[in-house]
């Protein structure tokens, strides 16, 4: 029923013009994205939703009637970003009091109440299953403000379609939520349970971003490789994918490594299409630490799990996700987060201070024992150990001639274009005429920790 209403506002917004009072008609929206790619797959899912109801993209917060913040959860530094960008917002709505200023996504559910109580000029607080709602919430709000934060176990999104921004990667949701519960982390308290947005669906999105000129997609989940939609696992929905034609580059992120088969693996490898990159994270390489994180796997078993993958996919490029000072993360743990990064030898990856996250098992059970200093030391350790290993690794492209997806122009250097290899590592060439969305072959000349640079060969 909430479906057909929306269904229908187009119509009624495109038939009355400027007319009749309808929900969006005209009204200028600006979103700004935080946090991770799942957010900005939902930024693009709401502006689908708000398209639909006759609302129109500002192009900033200077001609816009509603500005929305969609948040991240995930560290407390996250949300003080938010909470500071929001007061710098307050002072625009002093002179402007008929904008809209509202939060969305995990932010807005994990802190609801403190938002509406002490944020006086927050309008709109809507969680990540309410966006269907938004336009109707965007109405109230104008009143007093409005709420919606509720988890709904069965919400998908299946048959709506997002408004893509610009760019040469398609995000495709494939699922939300999480059942895992690390006990450091907010995400299934914020997002709910895990559900899968059926094969079908996630084939006709496909299918409409390849017409749409997308020649990559990246498939998206909080533990991408659990999809399941009764039939179809994650190494057949993989396959199907990768038939669908004009698509030539199929990532995924971010999956769990439980759970990961032996069939996903030889999907893996058949495909074309996959590229040899994955993200898998692995938080610490203490096993008491990853018991008490309940993350589910031992280090001796992610390693195992690194051993068949690289042996299946040669070429192979990994990245991670390291937590530093976890509570009761002694010298001695942390020495084994140390010491298995260098093992693994990662192309490059993601490294955190522990954030307490109120709800989560670790803050109410597991003290935050790891003083804050220390906490910064080990960061500075793993960082500093990270990136000479990344650079030591990309010095090892140097005379390699990589296929490169062309992003645009690179933000330093004149002339220069940037894109991304198979590896899913970053380049700089010459732009010489070389258009958006297009694969050159770059022959790599130089390599710093974080970038590859190199010239185009035809
Ligand atoms: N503190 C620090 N890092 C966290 N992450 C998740 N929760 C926390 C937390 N409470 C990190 C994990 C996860 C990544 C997305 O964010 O490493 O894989
Ligand atoms: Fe958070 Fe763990 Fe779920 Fe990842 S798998 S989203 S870290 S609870």
């Amino acid at each position: 029923m909430q479906l057909l209403d929306i269904e229908r506002q187009p119509d009624v917004a495109a038939a009355n013009g400027a007319g009749l009072p309808v929900s969006g008609a005209g009204r200028r929206i600006f979103i700004e994205t935080y946090g991770c790619q799942m957010n900005v797959s939902d930024t693009e899912l709401m502006m689908g939703v708000l398209k639909k109801a006759g609302f129109r993209r500002a192009s900033g917060v200077d001609d816009a009637d509603v500005v929305l913040l969609n948040t991240c959860a995930i560290r407390e530094r996250a949300e003080e970003r938010v909470v500071g960008r929001l007061s710098q917002l307050s002072r625009e709505k002093r002179t402007r009091p008929d904008l809209v200023l509202g939060v969305s996504g995990c932010m807005a559910k994990h802190l609801a109440e403190e938002l509406l109580n002490q944020l006086p000029y927050v309008d709109l607080v809507v969680g990540p299953d309410s966006y269907r709602r938004l336009p109707e919430l965007i109405g109230e709000a104008a009143g007093n403000p409005a709420l919606d934060v509720r988890l709904d176990r069965h919400e998908d999104y299946l048959e709506l379609d997002p408004v893509r921004q610009e760019g040469t990667n398609a995000w495709i949701t494939i699922m939300r939520g999480c059942d895992k519960f690390c006990t450091f982390c907010i995400v299934p308290y914020v997002r709910g349970r895990e559900r899968s947005v059926p094969a079908g669906d996630v084939l006709r999105q496909v299918r409409m971003a390849a017409s749409e000129g997308f020649r990559e997609v990246t498939l998206l989940g909080q533990t991408v490789n659990s999809y399941n939609d009764g039939e179809t696992d994650f190494a057949d929905l993989l396959k199907m994918v990768a038939g669908v034609e004009g698509i030539r580059r199929i990532r995924f992120t971010s999956p769990h490594p439980s759970d990961f088969s032996d069939k996903l693996i030889g999907t893996l490898a058949e495909e074309d299409k996959i590229c040899r990159f994955i993200h898998l994270p692995v938080q610490s390489g203490s096993d008491r630490v990853l018991k008490d994180m309940k993350r589910t796997y031992t280090t001796g078993r992610y390693l195992d799990l690194v051993d068949r993958l690289r042996s299946a996919l040669p070429g192979l490029c990994l990245s991670t996700d390291i937590i530093v000072g976890f509570p009761g993360e002694a010298d001695v743990d942390f020495e084994s987060t140390m010491a298995l990064m260098r093992r693994i030898r990662y192309d490059s990856a993601f490294m955190f201070k522990y954030s307490p996250r109120k709800g989560t098992v670790a803050y109410r059970e597991i003290p935050d024992t790891v003083p804050e200093a220390e906490k910064a030391l080990r960061l500075q350790a793993v960082i500093a150990q990270q990136t000479s290993i990344s650079g030591e690794i990309n010095r090892r492209c140097v005379g390699q001639l990589l296929e490169v997806l062309v992003e645009g122009d690179a933000r330093r250097g004149k002339g220069q274009a940037v894109g991304k290899s198979d590896g899913f590592k970053t380049v700089v060439f010459p732009r010489n005429g070389v258009r958006i969305n297009t694969f050159v072959d770059v022959r790599i000349t130089d390599a710093t920790s974080h970038t590859l640079i190199g010239r185009p060969e035809h």
